[in-house]
């Protein structure tokens, strides 16, 4: 019997099991062809999202929201601004109410301790939606993406190009689980951090793979199955980067890079892409890259994730 995770928080890919991370797999592979064959699947009739937002967002505003109404039910677009948070409110009274109205709170933050907060005072699951620790809504739609375009995941290997931020570290934490390769190339100084390493390379001795953190590019590429880039400057981290920013310009990907990977490799990137700089149009446009396909299974992976957590 499939386990139950109604009432679970996700603030990030190590609240879940091996077995959890792959039921969210299957119910987004049964949500995506229900889709695509017109059959409606309103599992969560008259249920409430309340959706806060700090920062902007295309993909994850619009695939929870859309999401929540194919379910069935609706979604609040809340913007930090707007709401008595940013006049001081607490983090834990906010949570506290907003339980009391809504079934479900999704959440895109600076600080991950937001994050943390708002779950320790929900009595409804809350979803992150970015922060700046992790991307987990984001990284399980690529494993999705993944496993739709290779079968499977076990002893696949990606190759993380950029800086090592959130999108790096989820990327790294449900590698590890899963048992897929990862190796990151980034410029010194923007290597994820050291715990995030080394909390990955434990979980990786269980599963057999191996977690390759350094700033060589070509180690990192070299046979991969899976190139991935994010932006230089994330949301919230733009003071102070521009004499940072000289030392990704050799961390571009470009097609040279493409031809050191493997023959079938795709090229996946969160979005939004800053053309020109982190990838090249040739690459983000060409055969390889998968990037659509990624961006519309946040749709199909955030229904999955609303429809196992929300009660
Ligand atoms: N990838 C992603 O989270 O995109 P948005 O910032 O548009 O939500
Ligand atoms: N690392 C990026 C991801 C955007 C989806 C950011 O935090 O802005």
């Amino acid at each position: 019997m499939a386990v139950s995770m109604k009432g679970k928080h996700l603030t990030s890919i190590l609240d879940f099991s091996v077995e959890e991370i792959y039921e969210i797999l299957k119910v987004a592979e049964t949500l995506k062809l229900e889709r695509l064959r017109g059959i409606p699947h309103p599992v969560l009739p008259g249920r409430n999202l309340a959706m806060i937002f700090e920062k902007p967002s295309t993909r994850t505003r619009v695939s929870f929201e859309v999401g929540i109404n194919q379910l069935g039910g609706s979604g609040l677009y809340l913007s930090s601004k707007d709401l008595q948070l940013g006049r001081g409110e607490t983090v834990a009274d906010t949570a506290r109410v907003l339980s009391r109205y809504v079934d479900g709170i999704m959440a895109r933050v600076f600080s991950h301790k937001t994050i943390v907060e708002l779950a320790e005072n929900s009595s409804v699951s809350v979803i992150n939606g970015l922060s700046d620790f992790v991307h987990p809504c984001q990284t399980l739609a690529d494993i999705f993406t993944m496993q739709e375009k290779f079968g499977s995941l076990k002893g696949l290997k990606m190759a993380y190009i950029g800086d090592g931020n959130n999108v790096c570290n989820s990327l790294m934490f449900i590698c590890a689980k899963l048992g897929i390769n990862f190796y990151s190339a980034s410029p010194g100084g923007f290597l994820p951090k050291q715990d995030v390493i080394d909390l990955s390379q434990k979980m990786a001795k269980e599963t057999g793979c191996r977690i390759v953190n350094g700033t060589n590019l070509n180690e990192a590429v070299s046979d991969a199955h899976v190139i991935y880039t994010d932006v230089w400057v994330s949301m919230g981290d733009d003071s102070g980067k521009e004499e940072g920013i000289k030392k990704f310009l050799p961390y571009q990907v470009r097609q040279k890079l493409i031809e050191k990977a493997n023959k079938d490799v795709i090229v996946m990137h969160c979005l939004p892409a800053h053309r020109g700089e982190e990838i090249t149009d040739e690459v983000l446009d060409g055969p390889h890259s998968v990037v659509w396909d990624e961006a519309e299974n946040r749709l199909h992976v955030q229904k999955a994730i609303m429809s196992l957590l929300i009660r």
